[in-house]
C-alpha cells in the first residue's frame, strides 16, 4: 500500500500469509483506519436485529468490538498468524472471536447474515477475484448481505489492487443486487476519493 516509508521485505506475494506477517511484524499497515469507520457504525446501529457476521481478512479487526458490543455474533478471520495475534491482543473480551483461517477454506459454524468487506478484495492478486466473488456467494443464503468498502482504481501495482466498477459489477451481478452505493466521508489517505460504501444483497 502507498503512503508510508517502506521497510525491507522478503515476501512479495500477497497470496501468502508470510507477506502479511512481515508487514504486521514491521508495523507497516497503511491500510489501517484505526477504528470502525462511520458508515459501518451507522449500519450496525441501524440493523433491525443482531446479525451473524464474518469479517474476512480482518487484519487487526478493529470493527469486531463494534459488532460484538451490538450483540452481533461476529467472527474475524485472517490467515496471517501475526495479524491474528495482534487482533486478539486488541480485541479484549472478544479475542476468542478472532480465528486464524484461510477465507477460501473457512466454514462458518452458523449460517451468516453478513460478510463485511474492508481492504480484503483489494489485498488479493487480481486473478483471485472470481474466487472471492464465488466464495461470498457460497457463504450467504438468499437475502444475506455483503457490505463494506470497495476500492476503485486502475493503478497496475498493488496492493491495494483497485477494481473497476464494471469489473466489480460483472463479478457480483449473477449473485447479488446492489442496494447501497455511497461516497465515503472518512477515508484514510490510501483510499481517499477512490472508495465507496456498498451493500449487496444475495439474490434468491
Ligand atoms: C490489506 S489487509 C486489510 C486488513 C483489514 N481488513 C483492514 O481493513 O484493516 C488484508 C488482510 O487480508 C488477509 N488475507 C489475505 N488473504 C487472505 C486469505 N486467503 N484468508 C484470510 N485472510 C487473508 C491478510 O493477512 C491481511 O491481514
Amino acid at each position: 500500500m502507498a503512503g508510508a516509508p517502506v521497510p525491507e521485505f522478503s515476501s512479495r506475494d500477497p497470496a501468502s500469509p508470510r507477506f502479511w506477517d512481515e508487514r504486521f511484524d514491521k508495523a507497516f499497515t497503511p491500510w489501517e483506519r484505526g477504528g470502525a469507520p462511520a458508515q459501518l457504525r451507522r449500519f450496525v446501529a441501524g440493523a433491525a436485529r443482531p446479525l451473524a457476521a464474518l469479517v474476512p481478512g480482518a487484519g487487526s479487526a478493529r470493527e469486531l468490538a463494534l459488532m460484538c458490543e451490538a450483540g452481533w455474533d461476529a467472527t474475524a478471520i485472517d490467515f496471517s498468524p501475526v495479524a491474528v495475534a495482534q487482533a486478539q491482543a486488541l480485541a479484549g473480551p472478544w479475542a476468542g472471536r478472532v480465528v486464524e483461517a484461510d477465507f477460501f477454506a473457512y466454514a462458518p459454524p452458523l449460517p451468516l447474515d453478513l460478510v463485511y468487506e474492508q481492504a480484503f478484495l483489494c489485498a488479493l492478486p487480481r486473478q483471485r477475484r472470481p474466487d472471492v466473488a464465488r466464495r461470498w456467494e457460497a457463504l450467504l443464503a438468499p437475502g444475506g448481505l455483503l457490505a463494506g468498502y470497495f476500492f476503485f482504481d486502475d493503478a497496475p501495482k498493488g496492493p491495494p489492487f483497485g477494481v473497476k466498477r464494471d469489473e466489480l459489477e460483472g463479478l457480483l451481478a449473477a449473485g447479488f443486487d446492489c442496494v447501497a452505493d455511497e461516497a465515503v466521508e472518512d477515508s484514510i489517505p490510501v483510499f481517499a476519493g477512490k472508495e465507496r460504501w456498498m451493500v449487496w444483497r444475495r439474490k434468491s
